[in-house]
């Protein structure tokens, strides 16, 4: 290896310190009198509610860590009573944590004097409330201009940012309404407004969107999606909502009891759950909307030209009692699919190069296709669907079984549905037999 490989590395390394930008390290809030008691409680493994009932203090966040990244959409979900609220408002310090590091944008948040929070609250992070906090006898712009009125933003500056901030979240001509002549899912466009009437860097939304009916709901986690792939902002958001977590975090934090179970993407969470509780808590989950071909795919059997044959392909084929074997060139690049009639019958030509008689009416699907995307084209195609990446190169196949055990569900004991050899006594099936073949 040169140097360069070397390189490299430490500019990853580099750049990865320098992308975390929120993060907390051993967070605790301890609510209630002489919380410094809980500690050695806690140290021995006493669970929430006995030390409630030892201290009467209540355990609302319990030594969680992690990081969120700049641009990142940072889920934390759980039960009611984890603790999500805690965190989110410990993030600016609306709740004092009991102990624990809190860094922004590598600034120390717990050291900050009462000055600079302010300005942080003000200019870094914004909140978003689950029941919107709009004022009701404020018009709609009136509200959204709120915060810069009182950082004492002048009334052209915070007019135009206000008027501007309605426009992306699609209520413009809303401007001199009042909160009550709205929808929900409209007020809570204008409190996301308000929001980002500041264009602060970070997003904090507690339960955002769990006031609003499902349909307006789905609407907005759109949107939000759509505005963040422009904004590209650092969203905190939490929610009891797995679904919700799965659709719009690009990593989820599961808590209970205070306590950061799992951290992961929604594909390592579904696939892979921490324990009995995250198990549980995904397993109502429609998985083939979110498990990707890659995550069901398997290694088909290859051979690789020019360097193999009919001679090897029949082989291998016998070998494994298949009918066919996909065809890659030496870069695993894909070339179809080589049944096994035609490769004896190259052979018995002599004609070495198989690729004239190869089969390559098949379908293709990229690695992350979602596997319920898959299940139509699974149920007609003849052959397994090729997974393909975006060099053409073979990395598995799909067949039809799989995806239906995956969109079904392996635990889904069939019973609808019976072996017909169970049915047919002994004798009928040997009429049956006589029928088939005669
Ligand atoms: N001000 C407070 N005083 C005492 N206990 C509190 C206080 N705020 C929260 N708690 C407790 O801390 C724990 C975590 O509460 P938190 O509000 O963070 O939960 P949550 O996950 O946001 O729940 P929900 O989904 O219901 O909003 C709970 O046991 C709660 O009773
Ligand atoms: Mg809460």
């Amino acid at each position: 290896m040169n140097g360069k490989g070397a390189l490299t590395l430490t500019l990853v390394i580099i750049s990865n310190k320098i992308m975390s930008f929120i993060k907390i390290k051993g967070l605790y809030k301890i609510f209630g009198p002489d919380p410094k008691r809980v500690f050695p409680l806690l140290e021995k493994g006493l669970s929430k509610s006995a030390i409630l009932e030892k201290t009467g203090c209540t355990v609302g966040i319990n030594n969680a860590s992690f990081e969120v990244e700049k641009g990142e959409v940072f889920v934390v979900m759980g039960l009611s009573g984890s603790g999500k609220s805690t965190v989110i408002r410990c993030l600016n310090r609306l709740i004092e944590p009991t102990r624990g590091v809190i860094e922004i944008d590598g600034k120390d948040v717990m050291k900050m004097n009462p000055a600079s929070l302010l300005e942080c609250r003000r200019k870094t992070m914004s909140m978003v409330f689950q029941h919107f906090g709009l004022l009701p006898h404020r018009s709609i712009v009136r509200n959204v201009e709120y915060g810069l009125e009182v950082a004492g933003v002048d009334v052209e500056t915070r007019r135009a940012k206000a008027l501007s901030a309605l426009e992306l979240v699609g209520l413009k001509g809303y401007e001199d309404q009042f909160p009550g002549e709205l929808s929900g899912g409209m007020q809570q466009r204008v409190g996301l407004a308000r929001a980002l009437a500041s264009d602060p860097e970070i997003l904090l939304m507690d339960e955002a969107f769990s006031a609003l009916d499902p349909l307006i709901r789905a609407n907005m986690q759109d949107e939000l999606l759509e505005l963040q792939a422009s904004m590209r902002k650092t969203i905190v958001f939490i929610t009891h909502d797995l679904d919700e977590a799965l659709k719009i975090g690009d990593r989820i934090a599961i808590m209970k009891d205070g306590e950061v179970k799992q951290i992961g993407t929604p594909e390592d969470i579904l696939t892979d759950p921490a324990d009995e509780y995250v198990r549980a808590f995904v397993q109502n989950v429609d998985k083939s909307k979110v498990m990707s071909a890659a995550s069901i795919m398997r290694k088909p059997q290859t051979i690789t030209i020019p360097k193999d044959g009919p001679h090897v392909a029949v082989r291998a084929m016998e070998k494994a009692g298949s009918s066919s074997i996909y065809v890659v060139d030496a870069d695993r690049k894909f070339q179809g699919l080589l049944m096994i009639e035609d490769a004896v019958a190259l052979e018995k030509k002599g004609i070495r190069d198989v690729r004239a008689v190869l089969y390559t009416e098949l379908y293709a699907a990229d690695p992350d296709t979602p596997v319920a995307d898959l299940l139509s084209r699974a149920m007609t195609a003849k052959y397994p669907i090729s997974i393909l990446d975006d060099q053409c190169r073979l990395k598995g196949i799909v067949d039809r079984a799989t995806v239906l055990a995956e969109v079904v569900g392996e635990d889904h004991e069939d019973t609808s549905t019976v072996p017909l050899e169970r049915l047919l006594s002994e004798s009928q099936k040997v009429d049956l037999e006589e029928i088939n073949h005669g």
